[in-house]
């Protein structure tokens, strides 16, 4: 398909080349935007960057198959892509089971890493031969015995992430410190269970460093020690998500984040433990790959002592902005006026203003005292990695729509997606 068929039709997935680069197709579907007088919000997802992060993976941590976090955005084409470069999938429910096995025959490419199982829920992962899953109870445990006997089994480990608050630290949701695993480990022996390894996540948001990661390793290597001396030895560690999304300010390269990364899993689970490794990302693959785009549908005076702008958007809160608040990134912002080259917001002097969504509640504000160039009803605002969890955590509140997609792939791996 050429950049001509996709501005003249509602297609969306534009093939990139030399000449037509990610700016080109946004500056044709803000055009086509423009021209249809449309001011709904629209991503534009880069399926390349997705496909760049996944190889340099591979190459840099050749041992550590990737299981792409389903929950962080299931759109097909993602999961179709992902599939086609040999990942396989965490998922979290049978719907995500569903949504994967359209891409995936090997059932056993998917770790269900949902600690809470409901008996549905187990009974479809049964029926299906989902076997590799996680558990950090008793209770789910004895689910397990009775709905999914055969199932392969880690315990959930629970770690404290140091670098992270108790909300990165996902509040100490999920898994058991050492004592109490070892102990559940040895309730899955006595029924009869399958237990094949350990998993764990070190928490949302960590600064870009393998530390937590590593801490989290060592921890594990006890639990796979317990079970080698009860000679039961484990053959699976899940090292889970919590992987940095934009590498662009961290303080390692992400080569150099997998090179501590591999070395740690190297001394602890070397090669001839035939241990395997796998992990759960989510943000790593997604974040960067994609930008929300948002028109400003309308100005006006908030604050008025201070006279300071505030700028109604396509979207908010309840929508695909829903993830500013969750995980706090730090806002990146373009903008892209109707006959002017874009820019970023800190190219321009800017001054304190507020973002609100388009409903009708007091409480969609996107964001307050943000610095941001004057900007006016019909400029369009791009935040950029908005790829993790910002689509499927959005709602349909007050009829606004859900924001549509426009898809970019170079034209060497559109073979990917057929
Ligand atoms: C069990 C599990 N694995 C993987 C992920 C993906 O994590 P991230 O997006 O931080 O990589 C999550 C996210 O909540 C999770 O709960």
């Amino acid at each position: 398909m050429t950049l001509s068929d996709f501005t003249k039709s509602s297609l969306e997935i534009a093939v990139t080349d030399e000449k037509v680069t990610r700016n080109t197709i946004i500056r044709a579907a803000l055009t086509k935007k423009w021209m249809q007088f449309s001011d709904d919000a629209f991503f534009i997802l880069d399926l390349n960057r997705i496909i760049d992060i996944v190889r340099r993976w591979q190459r840099n941590l050749p041992r550590v198959g990737l299981h792409y976090a389903v929950k962080c955005d299931s759109s097909p084409l993602i999961l179709r892509a992902l599939a086609a470069l040999g990942c396989g999938f965490d998922v979290a429910t049978r719907s995500e089971i569903d949504r994967t096995l359209i891409h995936v025959v090997n059932p056993g490419r998917l770790v269900y890493s949902n600690t809470c199982k409901s008996v549905s829920n187990i009974l479809h992962a049964a029926q299906h031969n989902v076997r590799l899953t996680v558990f950090d109870s008793a209770d789910e445990l004895l689910k397990l015995k009775t709905y999914h006997p055969t199932a392969q089994l880690m315990v959930r480990l629970r770690y404290n992430n140091p670098h992270v608050d108790a909300k990165g630290q996902m509040h100490g949701r999920f898994g058991v410190y050492e004592a109490t695993a070892k102990s559940l480990i040895q309730k899955a022996w006595d029924l009869g269970l399958n237990v094949v390894g350990v998993a764990f996540h070190v928490g949302v948001g960590v600064n870009g460093e393998a530390t937590a990661h590593i801490g989290a390793i060592e921890k594990a290597k006890e639990l796979f020690e317990f079970a080698q001396n009860n000679v039961r030895p484990f053959s699976i560690l899940d090292i889970g998500g919590g992987f940095r999304g934009d590498w662009s300010n961290a303080r390692l390269t992400f080569e150099e984040f997998c090179h501590d990364l591999g070395s740690a899993l190297d001394t602890h689970f070397p090669p001839a433990s035939g241990v395997r490794l796998i992990a759960e990302p989510g943000q790593l693959i997604m974040t960067t790959a994609q930008s929300l785009f948002l028109p400003v549908i309308g100005v006006k005076t908030v604050k008025e002592e201070q006279r300071q702008p505030g700028y109604v958007l396509a979207d908010g809160v309840y929508g695909a902005c829903r993830p500013i608040d969750i995980f706090k990134p730090k806002l990146k912002m373009r903008v892209h006026p109707l006959d002017e080259p874009s820019f970023d917001v800190t190219e321009q002097p800017c001054q304190p203003s507020t973002l609100y969504g388009p409903t009708c509640s007091p409480e969609d504000i996107i964001a307050q005292d943000l610095a941001l160039p004057t900007l006016s009803t019909g400029t369009w605002l791009e935040i950029q990695n908005m790829g993790s969890y910002a689509k499927e955590l959005s709602s349909n509140f007050n009829g606004v729509p859900t924001a549509s997609t426009v898809v970019c792939i170079s034209e060497d791996d559109l073979h990917l997606l057929k």
